[in-house]
C-alpha cells in the first residue's frame, strides 16, 4: 500500500486521477489528507499528490523509545549497504507546531539506537534534500496522530524511480518564494519548479516567455543571467522592457515559433488548459526547447482529466518530466522537464 498526502480538500481530485491511472485498484480515503492506493507503479506523475509513502503500512506509536524501536526494526535490514540515506520525521496532525517535539525526540532517540547498534547505517544518513539519485534510500515516518504514524521504507532506487511523487522535503512542501522587487506574486512559481527540478535557468541561457507580462518570470530568467524574449499581448513592467536581454514581440503565444531552438520555454498564458497541453506537446515534438516550465490553468475541476495526455505523450519526448500542483500554484498544475536530444 502506497499513502499519499494531498492539499486540503484535494482528497478526491488525487482519488480520481488514481482511478484513471489504475482503474483495477483500490484507492481511497483514510484520513483528512490522506489517501492509500494500492497502485503498483509510482513512475508517472500523480499531480495532486503533495508527498508519497511508498510501501507504507500504519503504526502504533506506544511511546517516543517504541517508535524509535520500529523505526529501527524496519530500517536495518531493508537499506543497501553502504548506500546513503535520508530520513523525515514528520509531524502532521493538529494545529501549528504540534508534534514537531515529539518527531525531533523520536528521530534522536532513533539515531542513538543506530549509533549503539549500526553505526555503519548512521554514517550514511545524509541530510541535504537535492532531488534523489538511483543510489539514495528514503525512510519516512509521519506522526498523524500523537500515538499513530504512517511509515514508509523505501530502499534505493525506489525514491529515484518515484522521483515525480516522492519529494526529498517535508511534507512535499516548498515555502513561497518572496521577492517584492518582482512585478507579481507569479515569479514564485517559476522558482518552485526549479527547485523541484533541481536546476536553475542559468547565465547565457535563451529563455522564451510566452504569456509573459507583468513580467514576473522574465524577471527570473534575466535575474539568471538569461536572454529572454518575452510574449505578450500586453507589455511588461517598463525596466523589463528596457532590458538589454530582453526582447519583447507584442503578439499571439499560441503563434510564436522561435527562430532556433531555445533553452527554456516559459509558459504561463491565461488559456483553456487543452491549449497548454497542446502547444506544450507542439514544443517538445519540434524540440523547440531543451527544457520547459508551463502552467496548465483550470476553470473548476472538471477539466483536471486533460493532463493525462501529458502523461501519455510527455514521457517519449522527455529524458525528465514532471507534473504536479506547486504550493504557489492556485487551481493550476505545472509541467516542467527535460526535452530528450
Ligand atoms: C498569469 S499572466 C502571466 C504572468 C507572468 N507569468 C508573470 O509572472 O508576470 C497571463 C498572461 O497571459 C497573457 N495571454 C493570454 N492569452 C494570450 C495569448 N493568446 N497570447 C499572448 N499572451 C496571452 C495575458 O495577457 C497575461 O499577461
Amino acid at each position: 500500500m502506497h499513502c499519499f498526502l494531498t492539499d486540503e480538500s484535494s482528497e478526491r481530485y488525487l482519488i480520481d486521477e488514481l482511478r484513471r491511472a489504475f482503474p483495477d485498484g483500490a484507492h481511497e480515503q483514510v484520513a483528512e489528507q490522506w489517501v492509500s492506493s494500492d497502485a503498483a507503479m509510482l513512475d508517472a506523475p500523480l499531480a495532486f499528490a503533495r508527498q508519497t509513502l511508498p510501501n507504507a503500512t500504519v503504526i502504533d506509536i506506544a511511546s517516543i523509545n517504541a517508535a524509535a524501536g520500529q523505526l529501527l526494526a524496519a530500517t536495518m535490514d531493508a537499506l543497501p549497504e553502504g548506500q546513503p540515506w535520508r530520513l523525515a520525521v514528520v509531524p502532521a496532525y493538529g494545529f501549528g507546531n504540534a508534534g514537531t517535539n515529539r518527531c525531533q525526540l523520536i528521530a534522536g532517540a532513533f539515531r542513538e539506537r543506530l549509533q549503539k547498534k549500526r553505526r555503519a547505517l548512521l554514517r550514511n544518513l545524509m541530510t541535504d534534500e537535492g532531488p534523489f539519485d538511483a543510489q539514495t534510500s528514503f525512510v519516512q515516518l509521519y506522526l498523524i496522530a500523537p500515538d499513530k504514524g504512517v511509515l514508509s521504507v523505501a530502499p534505493a532506487p525506489l525514491p529515484y524511480e518515484a522521483r515525480r511523487n516522492v519529494w526529498p522535503f517535508a511534507k512535499g512542501e516548498l515555502p513561497i518564494a518572496v521577492d517584492k522587487a518582482a512585478p507579481s506574486r507569479a515569479f514564485s512559481k517559476v522558482v518552485e519548479a526549479e527547485h523541484r527540478l533541481g536546476l536553475q535557468i542559468a547565465k547565457g541561457d535563451t529563455c522564451v516567455d510566452l504569456g509573459a507580462s507583468p513580467g514576473s518570470w522574465s524577471y527570473v530568467a534575466i535575474h539568471r543571467g538569461a536572454h529572454v524574449t518575452s510574449i505578450d499581448r500586453s507589455p511588461l513592467r517598463d525596466d523589463l522592457m528596457r532590458h538589454p536581454r530582453l526582447t519583447f514581440q507584442q503578439g499571439d503565444a499560441f503563434k510564436f515559433k522561435p527562430a532556433a531552438p531555445v533553452d527554456w520555454l516559459l509558459c504561463d498564458v491565461i488559456a483553456a488548459p487543452e491549449r497548454n497541453i497542446g502547444l506544450l506537446l507542439e514544443w517538445v515534438r519540434e524540440r523547440r526547447a531543451r527544457r520547459f516550465i508551463v502552467s496548465i490553468k483550470f476553470k473548476g475541476d472538471t477539466e483536471y482529466p486533460l493532463i493525462d495526455q501529458l502523461k501519455t505523450d510527455l514521457p517519449a519526448h522527455c529524458s525528465e518530466f514532471y507534473l504536479t500542483r506547486l504550493c504557489a500554484n492556485k487551481n493550476e498544475v505545472c509541467a516542467f522537464g527535460i526535452v530528450r536530444d
